[in-house]
């Protein structure tokens, strides 16, 4: 006969399972899992395509990919600055990598992405990231992108840091020109960019796995207010991870092209000048993250440990205390911003 404090305590093992079950698999994906971002290196000559590869996260992560062995494709709206990133990775090593580039300004409308991606037809290419995005440098306005992803941080509501104006505008406020921009340059880019290179890709995989990772952002799980159109045009990209991957995995697949969603916290990078922390690693840091976490089989992944966290924190408050508590500290932060101008 078993006693009501053994049927308790049989209960709370019971209950408990989940969250250990979560443990370990943190412990597994963050400290044991051994990286297998060799898997992608196959056939002759396997390229990496890397999308804002001239500063922040996509320049360190073009450094780790070449450093691996992997010939690049690098993408970026700035040839001289594109030179300058190149010459840089060709003196890390003596190895024989190929470095081609494409220049394309993806707030911008009207890109023949055939022609974007003609010179690399022929290519095996095998790992794409589209990195490209932001909240923040997108004309007429710059908006703000670093009070948010302390947001994400939650529960460190310690960042005072402005950088950039134009977060007290509401969405009426906004051009429509604006809102038109920050959509391509998140996700439309993105979007078409695939959409030209799956042929290709479906092609690389007949001899081993392909992997495209689009990096999305934290802020994308809060949707801060005053930053509804970053918010939903990373999560366009999630939802646009799922159902490629669907359709490449079960509809017409298993066609060995993957999808993966990278949920991104604070970073410092060019765009991001908060200092570096435990919860803020360096672009060069957070490069060797995603490269530990790629392949890992999951369709979302932080690639980064302590993003994981907030990520956990942020669901275990709640959706209604995050909200508040964010909102409020957006108001702080316009205050603060008012003032110092
Ligand atoms: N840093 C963070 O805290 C953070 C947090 C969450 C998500 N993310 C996401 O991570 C990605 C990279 O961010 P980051 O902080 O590394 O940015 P970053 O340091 O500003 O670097 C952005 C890269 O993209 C290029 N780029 C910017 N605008 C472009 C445009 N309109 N057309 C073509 N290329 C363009 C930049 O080129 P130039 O060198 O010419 O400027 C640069 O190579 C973004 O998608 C961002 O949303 C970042």
């Amino acid at each position: 006969m078993v006693t009501l404090v053994e049927a308790l305590a049989i209960l709370g093992v019971v209950l408990s399972l989940p969250y250990l079950y979560h443990l370990v698999d943190f412990i597994w994906l963050y400290f044991l899992r051994p990286t297998t971002i060799h898997q992608y290196l196959h056939g002759a000559a396997p390229y990496a395509l890397v999308t804002g590869a001239t500063d922040g996260i996509g320049k360190a992560t073009a450094a780790e990919l070449y450093d691996l062995g992997f010939n690049l494709i690098l993408h970026g709206r700035n040839e001289t600055k594109m030179q300058k990133v190149i010459d840089e990775l060709r003196a890390r090593a003596k190895r024989d990598i190929d470095i081609r580039y494409m220049l394309a300004d993806a707030t911008k409308a009207g890109h023949n992405f055939d022609k974007l991606i003609e010179p690399f037809k022929d290519l095996n290419i095998t790992l794409v990231i589209h990195n490209v995005g932001g909240s923040n440098g997108v004309q007429p306005e710059r908006l703000v992108s670093s009070a948010t992803y302390c947001f994400v941080a939650v529960p460190a509501f310690t960042c005072r840091q402005l950088m950039h104006i134009g977060f007290y505008y509401r969405l009426d406020d906004r051009p429509e020109e604006y809102i038109h921009n920050l959509v391509r340059w998140n996700a439309l880019f993105p979007l078409l960019l695939t959409r030209v290179l799956l042929p290709q890709l479906r092609r690389s995989a007949k001899h081993g796995p392909v992997i495209v990772q689009f990096v999305g952002s934290l802020a994308a799980d809060i949707s801060p207010p005053r930053l509804p159109i970053y918010a939903a045009s990373k999560r366009f990209l999630e939802a646009l991870t799922r159902g490629l991957d669907n359709d490449e995995l079960f509809f017409d697949g298993p066609t060995g092209v993957r999808f993966t969603y990278l949920a991104v916290g604070p970073v410092n990078s060019a765009s991001m000048h908060q200092k570096p922390s435990l919860n803020t690693p360096t672009s060069e840091r957070f490069a060797k993250a995603i490269i530990a976490r790629t392949g890992c089989g999951r369709r979302r992944v932080a690639p980064y440990a302590m993003h994981a966290i907030s990520q956990v924190v942020v669901e275990a408050l709640g959706q209604r205390a995050v909200d508040y508590y964010t909102a409020e500290e957006m108001k702080v932060l316009i205050k603060h911003y008012a003032k110092s101008n």
